[in-house]
C-alpha cells in the first residue's frame, strides 16, 4: 500500500503495545499484550477497518547498558543479538501480525527524537538545573516520596520500589528539565471531558488523583548515562530514556519526517494512537508525562490508554528483574499458539491481575478447545463425509431448532463485536462460547446419525448437517482473530476458502447473514484442530 492508497482511506487506526526493554528475553508478561493488541487489531481489520499496529524494543538507558556489561559486550551488541534471536522470534512464536517493529537504536527513531526535543525546547518547556534524588534502575523512573514503599526481608527498614521490591539508588546529576508542572490543569480537564481517555476506571482514578496533587518537573536529560541518544544542543547528555521510549509512538509513524514524503503521509493518516496497551506498571508514562510532551510540541493525544493487569508469580509481578519469567515457547510447544492466545484472552479479564497455572491451561484447553470446538469441528466434516460424500448438502425448510441458531449468531455477532471494541476480550469470547455451546446441543438433540439410518428423513439430514457447517463458517470469522492458525484450517475443511476466499477477508459485520457457504462446497475432514494432549511429566 503507498501512502497516497493510506491518505485515501482515512485515518487507521493505530494500536500500540509497550516497547520491551531488550535487557533480557521476553517471558508471557510481554507475549500478553502484544497477543491482546493482535487480537484487536485482527478484530478491527476484519471489521474492514484500515488499522495499524506497532510494537518493538526499548534500547537504551542504564537498565539496558548493564545487562550489556555484564554480558561483556558493548549495548549496541547486546541489544542486536537479543531483538535478533528472541525478541524478533517471539513475535512468531505467538502468531502476532504487526505492521511495524521499531527500534529505539535506529536512525528513524534517533533523528525525530532529536528534532522533537527541539521543538520543546524552542517552545519554552525545557531548562537547566540539578537533580538529585532516588532513582529505580528497574523502572527507569525518578521516583517521588510517596512512591516508595517499606521493603520486607533483605531490605526490612529500607524504603523499596513497589514494583521491584529493592532499593532505588539516589543520583544526583546536571539534567536537563521539561517543565512538566505547566500542563496539570490541562491534563485534568483533558481527562474529565473524556474519562474514557483511561481504562479501566481504577486507572482513570490512579492518575487524576495523582494529578491532582499537583505535578513537578522532571529531568528530560541524563548526564550520568552514556547509552542513550544525545541531546541535539548539548551532547554531554543523552535523553532520558523514558523520554526517548515514549516518542516511539510518534516516530514509527513518521512524526518529523520531511513534508511531502511518504512517512510524512502516513504520520497524517495514523496520528493519533486509538489505544495505547499498557501494563499497569507503566500508566503514569502513558497517561501523564506522554500527553504533556505531546501538549509541549503541538500534537494531539492518543484517544486511549488501556492499562492492563499483571501475569503474577506467587502473588508478584512476573519479571525479567527478577527472573520469574516464563518464556511463551515453553507453552507453545506443549499447546499451540493459539491455544496460548485464547486462554490468556479467555482466563483473565482485561485489566485484571492472574495467575497462570499450567492445570488451569490445561483443563480449559481440553474442555473448550479439544472437547468443545474441536470436536464440534471433526464430528460435522466428519459426518459430511460419511452421509454426503464430502459434498456439503443444501438445506431444506428450517424448523425452530435451525432458527434458534440462526437468531443467535445474529445476537452474539453484535455482542462479541460491542465486547472486543471494548478490549473486554474474556467477554468476546464467552459470546462466541456461548455459540459453539449451543451447536453442540443442536447436534445432540437432532440426532443427525440417527437420521442417517432413516431414508425419509433424508432431507432432514441435509438442513442439520448444513446448519452445523454454517454456524461453524460464522465461529471460524469469529474466532479468526484470537486463533487464526486453527480457524483457517476450519476455513478450509469447510470448504470456504475454495468457495468464499480467503478468512481473513470475512467481514465481521456480515458475519450473521445466514446462508453465506453454499452448497455443494467440499468439505474434508483433517487432523484435529485442537489434539488431545498428554499432561506433561
Ligand atoms: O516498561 N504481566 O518495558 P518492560 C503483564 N521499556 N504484563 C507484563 C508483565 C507481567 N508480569 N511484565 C511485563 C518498559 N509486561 C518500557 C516501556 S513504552 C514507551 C516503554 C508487559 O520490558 C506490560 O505491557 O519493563 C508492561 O507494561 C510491559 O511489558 C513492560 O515491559
Ligand atoms: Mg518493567
Amino acid at each position: 500500500m503507498d501512502a497516497g492508497d493510506v491518505a485515501a482511506e482515512g485515518k487507521a487506526f493505530y494500536v500500540t503495545t509497550p516497547i520491551y526493554y531488550v535487557n533480557d528475553a521476553p517471558h508471557i508478561g510481554h507475549a500478553y499484550t502484544t497477543t491482546a493488541g493482535d487480537v484487536l487489531t485482527r478484530w478491527h481489520r476484519q471489521c474492514g477497518e484500515s488499522v495499524w499496529f506497532l510494537t518493538g524494543v526499548d534500547e537504551h538507558g542504564t537498565k539496558v547498558q548493564r545487562a550489556a556489561q555484564a554480558g561483556g559486550v558493548t549495548p549496541q551488541e547486546w541489544v542486536d543479538r537479543l531483538v535478533g534471536e528472541s525478541w524478533l522470534p517471539v513475535l512468531e512464536t505467538i502468531d502476532a501480525a504487526n505492521d511495524d517493529f521499531i527500534r529505539t537504536t535506529s536512525t528513524r527513531h534517533v533523528q525525530a527524537v532529536q528534532r522533537f526535543w527541539e521543538v520543546v525546547r524552542d517552545n519554552g518547556y525545557v531548562y537547566a538545573a540539578p537533580y538529585e534524588g532516588p532513582y529505580c534502575v528497574g523502572c527507569e523512573e525518578f521516583k517521588l516520596s510517596g512512591d516508595l514503599v517499606p521493603g520486607e526481608g533483605d531490605y526490612a527498614g529500607e524504603q523499596v520500589c513497589p514494583v521491584h521490591g529493592r532499593p532505588v539508588e539516589q543520583v544526583a546529576e546536571d539534567n536537563w528539565f521539561f517543565r512538566l508542572s505547566a500542563f496539570g490543569d490541562r491534563l485534568i480537564a483533558h481527562y474529565e471531558a473524556d474519562p474514557d481517555a483511561i481504562q479501566p476506571a481504577s486507572a482513570y482514578n490512579e492518575v487524576m488523583s495523582f494529578l491532582r496533587q499537583g505535578l513537578v518537573d522532571i529531568s528530560m536529560s541524563r548526564s550520568s548515562v552514556a547509552w542513550g541518544i544525545p541531546l541535539p544542543w548539548d551532547d554531554r547528555q543523552v535523553v532520558y530514556v523514558w523520554f526517548d521510549a515514549l516518542l516511539n509512538y510518534a516516530t514509527a509513524v513518521g512524526y518529523g519526517a520531511p513534508a511531502g514524503s511518504q512517512q510524512a503521509e502516513r504520520f497524517a493518516s495514523t496520528w493519533p494512537a486509538d489505544v495505547h496497551l499498557v501494563g499497569k506498571d507503566i500508566l503514569r508514562f502513558h497517561a501523564v508525562y506522554w500527553p504533556a510532551m505531546l501538549m509541549a510540541a503541538g500534537l494531539d493525544l492518543p484517544r486511549k490508554v488501556f492499562a492492563h493487569g499483571w501475569l503474577l508469580v506467587g502473588g508478584e509481578k512476573m519479571s525479567k528483574s527478577k527472573l520469574t519469567g516464563i518464556a511463551p515457547s515453553q507453552i507453545i510447544d506443549h499447546f499451540g499458539s493459539d491455544a496460548f492466545r485464547y486462554y490468556f484472552m479467555r482466563a483473565i479479564a482485561f485489566g485484571q491481575d492472574g495467575s497462570f497455572s499450567w492445570e488451569d491451561m490445561s483443563a480449559r484447553y481440553t474442555s473448550e478447545l479439544a472437547n468443545g470446538l474441536g470436536n464440534l469441528a471433526s464430528r460435522a466434516t466428519a459426518m459430511v463425509g460419511r452421509y454426503r460424500e464430502g459434498s456439503l448438502p443444501a438445506p431444506e425448510a428450517l424448523l425452530p431448532a435451525e432458527h434458534s441458531l440462526v437468531e443467535l449468531l445474529g445476537r452474539v455477532a453484535p455482542q462479541a463485536d460491542a465486547r472486543m471494541r471494548a478490549l473486554d476480550f474474556a467477554g468476546g469470547i464467552a459470546e462466541i462460547r456461548g455459540l459453539v455451546e449451543a451447536v453442540n446441543v443442536y447436534v445432540t438433540e437432532t440426532e443427525p446419525w440417527a437420521l442417517a439410518k432413516d431414508p425419509a428423513q433424508a432431507s432432514r439430514l441435509d438442513t442439520v448437517l448444513y446448519t452445523v457447517c454454517e454456524c461453524l463458517r460464522a465461529i471460524a470469522v469469529l474466532y479468526h482473530p484470537v486463533m487464526p492458525k486453527a480457524m483457517r484450517t476450519l476455513w478450509s475443511e469447510l470448504g470456504a476458502e475454495a468457495t468464499l476466499g480467503p478468512i481473513a477477508d470475512q467481514r465481521i459485520d456480515d458475519v450473521a447473514r445466514w446462508g453465506q457457504l453454499p452448497a455443494g462446497a467440499g468439505v474434508t475432514k483433517g487432523d484435529a484442530l485442537f489434539p488431545r494432549l498428554e499432561d506433561p511429566a
